[in-house]
């Protein structure tokens, strides 16, 4: 269950990782892709960030952007920003990929929780890539993709 939007007929989903370059652009992109398929991304709003402020202004990751590319989406207009607490203001649902960045937001609340909390496969993180191998960011991909499947099935009556 995903909670209810602040304004009537809109949606806005932030995704939370550390360094936005990997996790979180991937989740944004392909949230984004799903909803435009769906002709729900006039409705919808969806943006990133990181938790810290290493990468900000940079490109995603070049290996997260080849995984995406691999499977058709586009993440070449990435920029990484950085979370501060107005995101929670802003944003109806706040989805981190891990219980690190769960905690750097706050914690758990109405509108806040993780990204696998929607995994039609049960819960759990979505593990940090950026020190490990090419496979890491596949295993992302299919984590984040069944994750955005769920996420526009229950939005969807939300918006409509
Ligand atoms: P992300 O991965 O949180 O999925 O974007 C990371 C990217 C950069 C760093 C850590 C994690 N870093 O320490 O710079």
């Amino acid at each position: 269950m995903v909670p209810a939007p602040r304004e009537p007929g809109r949606y806005r989903v932030a995704m939370v990782c550390l360094g936005n370059i990997c996790r979180s652009p991937m989740a944004d992109v392909v949230l984004r892709a799903k909803l435009a398929q769906a002709g729900l991304d006039d409705r919808v709003e969806v943006q990133s960030c990181g938790t810290g402020g290493w990468h900000v202004g940079e490109p995603m990751d070049r290996r997260a952007a080849a995984t995406l590319r691999e499977a058709g989406y586009d993440g070449s207009a990435h920029r990484a920003q950085q979370f501060t607490a107005a995101w929670l203001d802003h944003h109806d649902l706040v989805l981190a990929m891990d219980t690190d960045n769960l905690a750097a937001v706050g914690g758990r609340s109405d509108r806040v929780m993780l990204l696998r909390d929607l995994d039609p496969d049960g819960p759990g993180e979505v593990p940090d890539p950026y020190y490990g191998g090419e496979s890491g960011f596949t295993e992302v991909l299919a984590m984040v993709e069944r994750c955005c499947d769920a996420l526009v099935h229950d939005v969807a009556p939300l918006v409509r």
